[in-house]
């Protein structure tokens, strides 16, 4: 299981003082040092955080992939196509929300996604879709040609049983599904060193895409540290 290190939040601290200082850019350095397997940014249309400038360091300077979160807009899309981005995950998103609240309503997208998302595909762009794991969902991202989902974890992560889990019942379910309909599996969302133990037990989930807990983890122990001892953890699959 490979390991996402994304980024986001060490700009929302620059940002915070309208300067260079906290480096996003040096954070994917030191999370491709530190061996994780991609850096992940969502360029969000209010620009709160990560932006197209943090963007073009990443590609020509970062070895590791990267993979661009985006809404599902015609704005965002054409900057996929336009600026070389090899792998994009569609993502919902509102002005006002803190976090990404949820996956992509399928449903109320399909329109613009079924017209849109050829266009990226036909680019040779990987295309996955940030998803709940719900089954149905799998129906629609194969209507939509889509070889891959991640699925939104935070229903889990924000659940306090974390035995008889009915979140992570789901989620063993969806990926299931995926895979049996050849649709490759990643996940994400409000996961830690804690909840992701159960998560990376799941056979099939190619890749963790973790973001807030690492940088905010990273204040007292060091970006370095802390992701080492996630890759720890996905190593072991302790029972
Ligand atoms: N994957 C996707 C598609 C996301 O949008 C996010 C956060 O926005 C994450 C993973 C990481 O979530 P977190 O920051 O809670 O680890």
């Amino acid at each position: 299981m490979k390991l996402g290190v994304n980024i986001d939040h060490v700009a929302t601290i620059r940002n915070a003082r309208g300067g260079k200082h906290p480096s996003p850019i040096k954070a994917a350095e030191i999370a491709e040092k530190s061996g994780a397997n991609s850096i992940v940014v969502h360029l969000r249309e209010d620009r709160r955080h990560i932006k197209e400038k943090d963007i073009q360091y990443i590609i020509k300077n970062i070895k590791i992939p990267l993979q661009l979160e985006i809404a599902p807009t015609k704005f965002m899309f054409n900057y996929a196509i336009n600026n070389n981005i090899k792998k994009v995950c569609i993502v919902p998103e509102k002005r006002k929300e803190l976090t990404t609240e949820g996956g992509l309503d399928l449903n109320k997208n399909f329109k613009f996604l079924s017209t849109n998302l050829p266009k990226l595909i036909n680019k040779g762009i990987e295309v996955s879709l940030f998803v709940d794991p719900i089954p149905d969902n799998i129906v629609i991202v194969k209507k939509l040609g889509v070889k891959a989902i991640e699925i939104h974890t935070g229903s889990y992560a924000n659940s306090q049983n974390r035995k008889n889990n009915i979140h992570l019942k789901k989620i063993k379910n969806i990926t299931k599904i995926a895979l049996n309909n050849q649709i490759r599996v990643s996940a994400g969302h409000g996961l830690n060193f804690d909840n992701v133990k159960n998560i990376i037990k799941i056979t099939g989930i190619e890749e963790l895409n973790i973001g807030h807990f690492i940088i905010g983890e990273a204040i007292f122990y060091g970006l370095e540290n802390v992701i080492l001892k996630m890759l720890n953890l996905m190593k072991t699959k302790k029972k």
